[in-house]
């Protein structure tokens, strides 16, 4: 118990601290010379070494309870806390996903911690953040809250699910530098193509290397408990369970840099299966407005500054007016750099 109350006291101030936003709060929404003046701030921060988490070294006693009731949370997120969980007063995420479906496990086996497939590692030394998507400043709690999206019961920063959940992110980030960026967060950077990705090669492609897992339609393999909260073999990339029509999953090259690192299951950043151009036609396939997805009303209020829009975050509501193929060269490119503002 020594430990406890140096560790809530480092929560409540060194957290909210870890990039220091000064003169700003949490919440505050920026004009956009100011962003910019923050954003440049954010990316000179100085950068450390990847950081392997090891599972062995988890704390006994309730302070390493919590932090393996974090990661049960994130692997069987759909059996805690999912949308047709068997404890209907937890029913707090939206969908029937787990959250390493997305944030995987790396070679620790721990969830969020693969290179460059979205990892948890560094979260709590990258928050808080201008958030380019909303146009203000958000805290790490924010973001991983809003992970839930509106479940039938809303999730709150002091549930004890949360709370565990926070309490493995700081966990994975003990021992790192604060205020400093790490190696492999984030997406892996690619190169852009010359021509624009195109969603029928990319039909083909996941015919031969996704279809196999995600489904002919993409749309998974459910589990035989799926009706219990038992979530998915396989998660689905399209229809109402998954990344909606505004997320970062969205965005043509976001999506490409993301399966580039990760997918078929068992390619790695270093040992990449698919070229960056068959990255890139395959998420134009998978993120066509022809492949159902789950819409969202708000879309067109989000990435206020249109200078800060990841490359292919194109929705045809920015394009009212103007001919179908500028909407088409923004969603598909050619692309100068795929890597921007991500
Ligand atoms: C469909 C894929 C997907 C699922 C499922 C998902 N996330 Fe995320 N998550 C993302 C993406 C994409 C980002 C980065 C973009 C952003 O900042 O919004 C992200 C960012 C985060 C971050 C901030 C880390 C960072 O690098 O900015 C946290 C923390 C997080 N997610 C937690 C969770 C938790 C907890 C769950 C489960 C309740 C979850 N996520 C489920 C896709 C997913
Ligand atoms: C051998 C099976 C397999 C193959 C082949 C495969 N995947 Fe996956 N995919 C998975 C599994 C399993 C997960 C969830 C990872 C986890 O939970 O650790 C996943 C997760 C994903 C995710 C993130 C979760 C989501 O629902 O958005 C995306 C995107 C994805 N795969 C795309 C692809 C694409 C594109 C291909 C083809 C290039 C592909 N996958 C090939 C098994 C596979």
């Amino acid at each position: 118990m020594g430990r406890a109350l140096p560790l809530l006291f480092w929560c409540a101030c060194g957290l909210a601290q870890a990039f220091d936003i000064t003169p700003y709060r949490v919440g505050d929404s920026l004009p956009a010379s100011e962003a910019r003046v923050l954003l440049a701030r954010y990316a000179a921060r100085p950068q450390q070494p990847w950081r392997e988490p090891d599972e062995a070294r988890i704390p006994a006693g309730p302070e390493g309870d919590q932090i393996r009731d974090g990661i049960d949370l994130l692997r069987n997120t759909s059996r805690r806390v999912g949308k047709l969980a068997p404890d209907e007063t937890k029913r707090m995420n939206w969908n029937s996903l787990n959250c390493v479906n997305c944030h995987q496990a790396g070679p620790s086996g721990l969830p969020g911690s693969k290179k460059f497939a979205l990892p948890l590692v560094n979260a709590v030394n990258d928050y808080p953040k201008f958030d380019i998507k909303s146009g203000k400043i958000i805290s790490l709690e924010q973001r991983a809250l809003g992970m839930f999206g509106a479940g039938s019961v809303p999730i709150l920063a002091d549930t004890p699910e949360f709370q565990s959940i926070m309490a493995y992110l700081r966990w994975l980030a003990r021992d790192t530098r604060p205020g400093a960026a790490m190696d492999g967060a984030g997406l892996m950077p690619m190169d852009a193509m010359p021509r624009a990705a195109d969603p029928l090669r990319g039909q083909k492609l996941f015919a031969t290397k996704c279809q196999a897992c995600h489904g002919a339609d993409a749309t998974g393999q459910r589990k035989a408990d799926f009706n219990n909260g038992g979530g998915y073999l396989f998660p689905p990339l399209t229809g109402d369970d998954t990344y909606d029509n505004a997320g970062h999953m969205f965005a043509v090259p976001l999506l490409a840099r993301y399966i580039r690192a990760s997918m078929p299951l068992g390619a790695s950043h270093d040992k990449p299966q698919l070229t960056a151009a068959e990255a890139l036609d395959i998420a134009a396939y998978v993120n066509d407005d022809a492949t159902p997805r789950r819409h969202n009303p708000n879309r067109a209020k989000l990435y206020p500054d249109a200078a800060l829009r990841p490359q292919g975050f194109a929705i045809p509501e920015h394009f009212a007016g103007q001919s179908p193929r500028a909407y088409q060269r923004a969603k598909f490119g050619p692309f100068r750099n795929v890597n921007e503002h991500y």
